[in-house]
């Protein structure tokens, strides 16, 4: 299969260019889109030969289920049940952002969406080509992240060709994503309502409005899954990851053991940094910045350079925190094989 690129402006998309890609969902076909967060590879949710595509093409385990991404009101009515007040409140609040919220599905969501789940995950992204092309569609979207299963997101539309030309129709190069994680997941069918991945938008914003949100067990020993997705190692480099947990001189002394030892074991060896000044001799250093909005946006594109830099072991700084930095220190545990 030919990938054809379609270069659209973000600010202003092109009504003709939007038109060609609406017409590809609509035939069935897949599209892949930038939203705010990431690009997402997009299909016709009413439709399960379309959605099956997006399955195969990312390699995607079919119990794994999908975000609907929807442009208006009239888009959320269709799929889902009457949202209980408090997730009317959030949807107000934060729509169109980085929120995914989990509600009671309609029957006119085909199975294959939810894994045969009786709940959807709805989102309405905020982004001009990514509204402008649902809208034109005239369909929500399932919009699974637009890279292989498994690897890390892709921010941009070269991070999509790179993992899936030939295995879609179009990919719609909108530039650079603005956050550069994916949308936080809040089941809202539980009482407190429940935090299934936390993401672009704070946990600490949603609690703001809606009151206290339980956060669901790491550990999926213990705990039934509830957003199936998470059993699965993600965000992954091809490179074995460590994260070196510590304070900062102890973290940096340990890291610069590990990393001489891997080098005498004849390893290309990265380090993954949130430390400016940090160096160690014959590694190759990567600066993810230090605030949470700047990392976010290179997270991803630090472990995809690291892949092409052929890079054997990835030895990085910790990071954590609370509000974005939440988020990210999930992808780089998952990265790290630690889910
Ligand atoms: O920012 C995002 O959310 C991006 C952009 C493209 O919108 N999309 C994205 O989709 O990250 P994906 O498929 O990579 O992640 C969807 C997550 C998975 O962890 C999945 O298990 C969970 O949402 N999920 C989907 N439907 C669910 C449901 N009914 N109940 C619980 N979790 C669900
Ligand atoms: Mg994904």
């Amino acid at each position: 299969m030919m990938t054809k690129i379609l270069k659209i402006n973000p600010l202003s998309p092109e009504p003709s260019k939007i038109k060609e890609a609406a017409e590809v969902i609509k035939r069935g076909g897949t599209v892949a889109f930038p939203t705010e967060t990431v690009y997402g590879l997009g299909a016709d949710a009413l439709n399960p030969e379309a959605i099956l595509k997006v399955f195969k093409a990312k390699g995607r385990p079919s119990d794994n289920p999908l975000i609907v991404h929807i442009a208006t009101f009239s888009g959320l009515e269709l799929i889902a049940k009457r949202p209980a007040k408090s997730a009317l409140v959030l949807i107000k609040e934060f729509w169109p952002g980085p929120l995914t919220i989990i509600l009671k599905k309609k029957k006119i969501v085909p199975d294959i969406v939810t894994g045969g789940l009786d709940t959807v995950a709805v989102r309405m992204p905020d982004n001009k080509i990514a509204l402008s092309l649902i809208k034109k569609a005239g369909v929500p979207l399932v919009a699974p992240s637009a890279n292989l299963s498994g690897k890390p997101s892709p921010t941009r539309a070269k991070d999509v060709a790179a993992d899936l030309s030939g295995k879609i129709d179009v990919i719609i190069d909108g530039g650079k994503t603005r956050i550069g994680i994916e949308s936080t997941v809040i089941d809202m069918t539980t009482s407190p309502p429940t935090l299934l991945r936390p993401g672009g938008l704070p946990v600490e914003e949603i609690e703001k409005v809606v009151g206290h949100v339980q956060r669901q067990s790491m550990s999926h020993e213990t705990t039934p899954v509830r957003s199936p997705g998470l059993k699965y190692r993600h965000y992954a480099p091809k490179a074995r990851m460590v994260i070196v947990e510590g304070d900062s001189d102890a973290v940096q002394s340990e890291i610069k053991k590990l990393a001489e030892k891997g080098l005498k074991d004849g390893k290309k060896v990265g380090i993954l940094a949130f430390h400016k000044e940090f160096r160690v001799e014959g590694c190759i250093t990567k600066y993810a910045g230090s605030r949470p909005g700047t990392v976010a946006g290179r997270l991803f594109n630090i472990l995809r350079a690291f892949d092409k830099d052929g890079v054997d072991l990835i030895i990085s700084e910790p990071y954590g925190g609370n509000g974005l930095k939440l988020g990210i220190a999930d992808r780089l545990r998952r990265a790290a094989g630690q889910g």
